[in-house]
């Protein structure tokens, strides 16, 4: 229902499946299993579930809640939902920024990724992966693809971009129809239907047995054991317990403003509780049942426990488009088996991109009553002229840089804000009757204690822990090479003319808003 004439779900099935959606991504396929192979195995389960109860699960409820909360009030983004729980304050509706800044920095280069999925599915069905049959070729196919080489399988021709283009208007395809009509559409058919990909994926990965006769020890119990058998001496590294807490918030796709907005168009009375844990849940089975039970021992049985170190540490990219179809070109129908992987990929990256766009649209059309359609034309313009710094810079870490800002370091400070404002502002007990409003499920009563004292506790150290241990050598591009500078420079201060440009947007906006009349606020 939500205020006014705004947009609304159809139903609860669909929010859901919108969240899931928007959570399960590249981040549970990819990155979960190799950041597990290479923190410990079993023993990353350990940091892994204390951060999911501990900053995952309350954050959700949190974005949840809120979203709810602002959206009676007829606004679908951070700087209306922080200034309606926040009244008096004049400041932090500007903190609001970070929270459509964010998702639209993810979505940039997000949708380049999404968009090679989309061209190696297409590759998988029309035979032209399978022609490639070692690492080399694989690799050089990959390089060959994104432009960074020129060889003999793309030669200077490069598909990239049309692949790129095509994903671009198929993201915005669905936006265009609005919540109930395009996002909640899409994901009540793309998240089952992933969920099968992965199903039959899985179960063929379990039904590998020992595909070298050679080597009997490169069995697919193996390969599970490489995974989970626990190394508990990796527990005393810090290191470990930031990442596990990264890849909570990578997974959950919390701390990044999308689902605040999907929450936004909830009415008053919807449960939020049980939804949320739902949304979660979905989240949790596709990456440590499903992400976790198909590249990394199916990568095992065929590279064996030398190679798999190598491979597991070779990053997302190398694993997802590398490792992967070479892998799936030893099975019998490699086509149909690359296609399942790829389109299953894709899948995930669709309802996760389109969920990053939704913040800059509700923005447009609740704060300067903009209609959509109008609204999307003005975000894809946007979007379009953005998306190609990492279609033609990716050679110079242009990817790399927008995933640490938007991806990374504003995910944890937009998290930190939201639970403060959340548990110490709005005040924990009109917090939590605000998030038991039309509740279908009880939260346990520690969570009051824990969303006032442990989450924010929890965030304050990881950017206290951060901050001085990355923030000197971030700055002054330590790790960066010295012709990638200028480009990693020059995306920084797009990155803060954009800042710069979503905070007067927003002053502009309240400036009309008081022109109308429509007061309350502060200014
Ligand atoms: N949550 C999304 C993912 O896991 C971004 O890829």
């Amino acid at each position: 229902m939500g205020a006014g004439n705004r947009d609304s779900w159809a139903s609860r099935i669909g929010i859901i499946m919108a969240v899931a959606g928007s959570a399960i991504g590249l981040g549970n396929f990819l990155r979960f299993p190799a950041k597990a192979a290479a923190n410990g195995g079993g023993a990353f389960m350990i940091p892994y579930l204390v951060a999911l109860l501990l900053l995952g699960l309350p954050l959700m409820w949190v974005e949840w809640t809120l979203g709810r909360y602002g959206g009676g009030f007829g606004h679908g983004t951070a700087p209306g939902i922080f200034n309606s729980v926040w009244r008096k304050n004049r400041f932090i509706k500007y903190l609001g920024v970070i929270g459509i800044f964010g998702p639209l920095v993810i979505f940039i280069y997000y949708t380049y990724i999404e968009s090679w999925t989309l061209a190696y599915s297409f590759f998988s069905l029309t035979g032209k992966l399978a022609g490639v049959t070692d690492q080399q070729g694989m690799q050089s196919f990959l390089r060959g693809y994104q432009g960074l080489e020129v060889n003999q399988h793309f030669g200077s021709i490069r598909p990239a971009y049309l692949f790129f283009v095509a994903t671009f208007f198929l993201n915005f395809a669905v936006v265009r129809n609005g919540i109930k009509g395009g996002v909640e559409r899409i994901c009540r058919i793309a998240v089952p239907v992933l969920f099968a990909c992965a199903l039959i994926l899985m179960a063929r990965v379990l039904t590998l047995g020992t595909p070298n006769p050679a080597e009997p020890t490169w069995s697919i119990s193996n390969g599970f054991g490489f995974l989970w058998n626990p190394d508990f001496s990796a527990l005393r590294s810090g290191r470990i317990w930031i990442e596990a807490a990264g890849q909570i918030f990578f997974t959950l796709s919390v701390g990044i403003g999308a689902i605040l907005t999907y929450a936004s168009y909830l009415s008053r009375e919807d449960d939020v509780t049980l939804s949320g844990l739902t949304a979660t849940s979905m989240n949790e089975i596709a990456e440590v049942i499903l992400g976790g039970s198909i590249i990394i021992p199916a990568a095992f049985v065929f590279f064996g426990p030398h190679d798999i170190r190598t491979i597991a540490a070779s990053g997302v990219f190398n694993l997802g488009f590398v490792t992967m179809p070479q892998i799936l070109n030893q099975l019998m129908f490699p086509g149909f088996f690359g296609f399942l992987w790829f389109f299953l990929l894709f899948l995930a990256g669709i309802t996760s991109s389109i969920s990053l766009l939704q913040p800059s649209i509700a923005f447009l059309e609740d704060e300067f009553r903009i209609g959509r359609k109008k609204a999307v034309w003005i975000v894809g313009a946007v979007a379009f002229v953005l998306c190609h710094f990492p279609v033609f810079l990716l050679r110079y870490g242009v990817v790399d840089e927008l995933d640490f800002w938007g991806g990374t370091f504003f995910l944890v400070v937009f998290a930190t804000i939201e639970v403060i404002l959340f548990a110490w502002v709005f005040g924990i007990h009109n917090a939590w009757n605000e998030m038991h409003r039309g509740a279908d499920l009880r939260v346990p009563v520690i969570y009051k204690f824990i969303i006032k004292y442990v989450t924010p506790l929890f965030l304050l150290v990881i950017l206290s822990v951060w901050l001085w241990q990355e923030w000197m050598p971030v700055i002054r591009m330590e790790n960066v090479s010295a012709e990638s500078r200028p480009y990693v420079l020059g995306t920084r201060v797009v990155l803060a003319l954009m800042l710069a440009a979503l905070a007067l947007a927003v002053k502009l906006a309240w400036k009309r808003r008081r022109a109308r009349g429509e007061d309350g606020y502060a200014a």
